[in-house]
């Protein structure tokens, strides 16, 4: 009786252990803060939480023209030039041409265009295939976000003619 007894109890605590551990580990997760370029006045935050293989984003911003807006992760997290150049060109690790994320080739950070309302707000919740929160060439941590003046074709190279740069912002891990 008392081996069973002091079993039980050891099976207990290593499933505590465990299940202490599982509720200490959340998915990784990050955030962005778009902050405006010189002369405009679009402002937002976006977050991304890893879901296995993809990152689930959700943005939500205002002070936009009404219609679609080009929005991509761009290669650098750097949104120091006045008028976000600085973020360079998009985020592009497996070198392919500039499309939409769910048709055919397209940039890693390529996202479906942000639509924005008549009082200039938009919002979008996408799943984001080919990129993740962890480590690697795939990794958006430290990159940027730029949401565009244009709404974005998916066609023209390598920019899809989104127009200027009207909100900047840096992917950090949380
Ligand atoms: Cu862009
Ligand atoms: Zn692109």
């Amino acid at each position: 009786m008392r081996h069973i007894a002091i079993t039980t109890i050891i099976t207990m605590t290593t499933i505590t252990l465990l299940s202490g551990c599982a509720t200490m580990s959340p998915a990784p997760s990050a955030e962005a803060t778009l902050i405006p370029t010189s002369g405009n006045k679009a402002s937002g935050s976006v977050t991304f939480t890893q879901q296995g293989e993809s990152v689930m984003l959700t943005v939500k911003i205002s002070g936009l023209t009404p219609g679609a807006h080009g929005f991509h992760i761009h290669d650098k997290g750097d949104c120091s030039a006045p008028d976000g150049t600085s973020a360079g060109g998009h985020f592009n690790p497996t070198a392919k041409p500039h499309g939409h994320p769910d048709r055919g080739d397209h940039h890693a950070g390529d996202m479906p265009a942000l639509e924005a309302d008549a009082s200039g707000n938009a919002s979008l919740s996408t799943q984001l295939r080919g990129v993740t929160l962890g480590e690697g060439a795939n990794s958006i941590v430290g990159r940027g976000l730029i949401v565009h003046a244009a709404a974005d074709d998916y066609t023209t190279q390598p920019t899809g003619n989104s127009g200027a740069r009207l909100a900047c912002g840096v992917i950090v891990k949380r």
